[in-house]
């Protein structure tokens, strides 16, 4: 194993640490719970954490940060992205500031656009939750939300701007319209979802692609669950390989994730857990032949379908990815 994780590199030269430690409680792990982790999390190897205004943690967040730097950790060394969240599409410098102020932070070294959508939900909502006031989305009105993250660029508070939840129809429009083009997207990625056309056009355009709940999010939320869902870690697949590797099957999924070439964002509160993804994204990468057997068990199965985004006349979770 090597002692470091492996990093992927920006169109800007920038570089990222390929696993980072996600942040997003799930509605079931409490702020100060999330923060231990941060703190545990860096203890053990981590330097790259996935946060975002919405996950109610913030403040939390900045505190574990804080301890963290205070412990020796240089803030360069770090790599911390946040996420704007979707009722603040009409003031992204003004959110901005407030994640900054809220993580202690002078500049992130990543900002996304957490959906393309400027629907809000409130945290903790189930399935069923709309928000009267939902739109489809608007290119025009997503450009707009995008020059104020060009704006916070500029400034100096954020590194690198980039887009969360996106399809290649978006993307296209992006890119032709943008001054300051995407460094990243941050999308769904585990086995049984690949978007292996998603993923081709991004790298093909020199965006990264970000991976989320790549161990196929076991803990989601019950709005994210519906009853065709698949399970990447009971896999036949995912457990031979663990079996003969004498690892987990979530840390194939992530050896899966370093290997294709995406950067994984587990969440865990566990230490036994993130310690072992951080071994995974850190050991040899997967055989052609193992990346040629899981390239065959992709189910097409998105987890996050987004139901609470819709708007008033569309017929299913289907529209929001065009
Ligand atoms: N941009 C977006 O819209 C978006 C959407 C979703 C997520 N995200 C980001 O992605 C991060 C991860 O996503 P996620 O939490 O949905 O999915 P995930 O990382 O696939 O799943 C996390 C869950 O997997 C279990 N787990 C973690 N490590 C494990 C291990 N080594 N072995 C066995 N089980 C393990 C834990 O379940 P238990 O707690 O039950 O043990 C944990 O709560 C989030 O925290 C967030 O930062 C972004």
């Amino acid at each position: 194993m090597n002692p470091f994780p492996p990093f992927k590199q920006l169109k800007s030269g920038s570089r990222i640490p390929a696993i980072g430690l996600g942040t997003f409680g799930s509605d079931k792990y409490s702020p100060d719970q999330v923060a231990e982790a941060v703190i545990g999390a860096a203890e053990v190897g981590y330097r790259h954490f996935d946060c975002a205004a919405v996950y109610g943690n913030e403040r939390e967040v900045g505190g574990a940060l804080r301890a963290i730097v205070g412990n020796g950790v240089a803030r360069e060394d770090l790599w911390i992205t946040s996420k704007l969240w979707n009722n603040r599409h009409g003031n992204p410098e003004r959110a901005c500031e407030e994640s900054l102020a809220d993580l202690g932070l002078d500049y992130l070294d990543l900002y996304l656009i957490h959906w393309p959508f400027p629907n809000y939900h409130a945290p903790g909502v189930d399935v069923s939750a709309r928000d009267p006031h939902a739109k489809p989305y608007s290119h025009d009105a997503y450009m707009q939300t995008w020059r104020g993250l060009e704006r916070l660029a500029k400034r100096g508070l954020v590194r690198e701007i980039g887009t969360s939840n996106m399809t290649i129809s978006k993307l296209a429009g992006v890119l032709r319209d943008a001054e300051i083009p995407p460094a990243a997207n941050e999308m769904e990625l585990h086995p049984h979802f690949q978007q292996p056309e998603l993923f081709d056009f991004v790298v093909a355009n020199g965006i990264l692609p970000i991976g989320y709940s790549p161990l196929g999010s076991p803990s989601r939320p019950a709005r994210d669950r519906t009853p065709e869902d698949t399970s990447d870690v009971d896999d036949p697949v995912i457990l031979e390989i663990a079996e003969r590797r004498g690892v987990s099957p979530a840390a194939v999924c992530i050896m899966w994730a370093v290997s294709r070439g995406q950067v994984a964002i587990p969440f865990s509160v566990k230490r036994h857990q993130y310690e072992e993804s951080f071994a995974a994204a850190c050991a040899d990468p997967l055989s052609p032949e193992e990346m040629a057997r899981i390239a065959g068990i992709n189910r097409n199965c998105r987890l996050i379908k987004g139901q609470v985004f819709l708007w008033p006349g569309a017929s299913g979770w289907e529209d929001l990815w065009d």
